[in-house]
């Protein structure tokens, strides 16, 4: 797979925030996507429909959804774990119809081992499987898309190696309930790049890279083997890398996940490579010192400094 553009979903404000101690403010979350917005990524993870007693971070997306600066070509997906959830975001879209609307698409999550779907999903691998079915069968006949994730690809933080012929089989269903393209979460941060090539070559034998191409990535950083797990990644054949600004993150069901790798160590590391960053689909680029600068502000809003290598680092210059 040839093409030199990479694009980025920016997971911050979701998969970041949702891991923060105590609640955070709706304007704080508005303010980070319009930024992220107006620093040129296009697409941005902006919460979840999920259960509030399971992840009270994300409560109150519908009104951070309500409340963006909605920029046209961005793409603000959300969360949606069960029907309850696509229900409650239809009823939102229909209640506010807008022209782009709130959101034009939607992520299904599940995960390779049946002990990480029931601490994140409280179900099997096959009984998520069957909700998501019928979820993204309505979210398509309403005209949204939908991007799917695997989580715990590499390895589980409660059932060991992940059997990547497992990774592969939830791959390619979630291809053909209709999937735009799947995400492969390696959610608890310990992939090393060999693992992670041969994870890749196994999911490959079942779902065209052009589909993982544009979908996979989502290295969490525990074990500081990130950025040379998305390099890996785009050896690989991979051309969509998920990130988060500042480093933001982890998994509230993925005990001792550090943050993900940050969206500004990924900018850097490609900087001057052959690979072209997507910032718009006009062809323009991610600001790096943007990017670099939103993930102090994040931070500090926080209440900590920013973990991204790249942003300490432009701070010291
Ligand atoms: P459950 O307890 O089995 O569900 O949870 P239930 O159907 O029995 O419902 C329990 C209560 O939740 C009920 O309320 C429902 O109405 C309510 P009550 O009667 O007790 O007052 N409820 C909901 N409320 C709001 N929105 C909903 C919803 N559904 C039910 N959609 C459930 C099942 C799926 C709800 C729960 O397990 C859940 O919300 N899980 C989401 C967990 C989550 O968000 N995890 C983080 C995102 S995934 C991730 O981070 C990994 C990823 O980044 C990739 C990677 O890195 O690996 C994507
Ligand atoms: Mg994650």
């Amino acid at each position: 797979y040839s093409t030199n553009r990479v694009r980025i979903v920016e997971v911050g404000p979701r998969d970041g925030l949702q891991n923060e101690k105590g609640s955070i403010p709706v304007s704080l979350k508005v303010e980070l996507i319009n930024r992220l917005a107006n620093a040129g990524a296009v697409n941005i993870e902006a919460g979840s429909f999920v259960s509030p007693k399971w992840v009270p971070q994300m409560a109150g997306t519908a009104d951070v959804l309500k409340q963006i600066k909605k920029k046209p070509n961005v793409h603000y997906p959300v969360l949606v774990p069960n029907q309850r959830g696509l229900q409650d975001l239809l009823t939102l879209l229909d209640e506010n119809p807008s022209s782009p609307p709130l959101t034009d698409e939607i992520a299904i999550f599940t995960a390779a081992t049946d002990a990480f779907t029931k601490a994140n999903l409280n179900c099997t691998i096959s009984e998520s499987l069957a909700r998501l079915t019928s979820v993204t069968r309505h979210a398509l006949d309403r005209g949204l898309r939908v991007r799917g994730y695997v989580s715990v690809v590499i390895a589980c933080p409660y059932s060991g190696k992940t059997d990547y012929k497992k990774v592969r089989e939830v791959a390619e269903e979630l291809i053909d309930m209709g999937c735009y393209e799947v995400s492969l979460g390696e959610t608890v941060g310990q992939g090393r790049p060999h693992e992670v090539a041969e994870m890749l070559e196994e999911v490959k034998k079942s779902v065209p890279v052009e589909r993982l191409a544009v979908s996979f990535g989502h290295f969490h950083d525990t074990y500081g083997t990130a950025v040379a797990n998305v390099l890996t990644a785009l050896e690989h054949g991979v051309r969509t890398i998920d990130s988060s600004v500042g480093g933001l993150g982890g998994c509230p069901y993925s005990p001792g996940a550090t943050g993900n790798v940050a969206t500004e160590d990924v900018l850097y590391a490609l900087q001057t490579s052959p690979h072209q960053v997507s910032g718009s689909y006009q062809g323009d680029t991610i600001d790096l010192e943007a990017v670099s600068e939103i993930g102090w502000w994040i931070s500090e809003a926080l209440g900590r400094e920013s973990v991204s290598r790249v942003g300490r680092a432009i701070r010291a210059r």
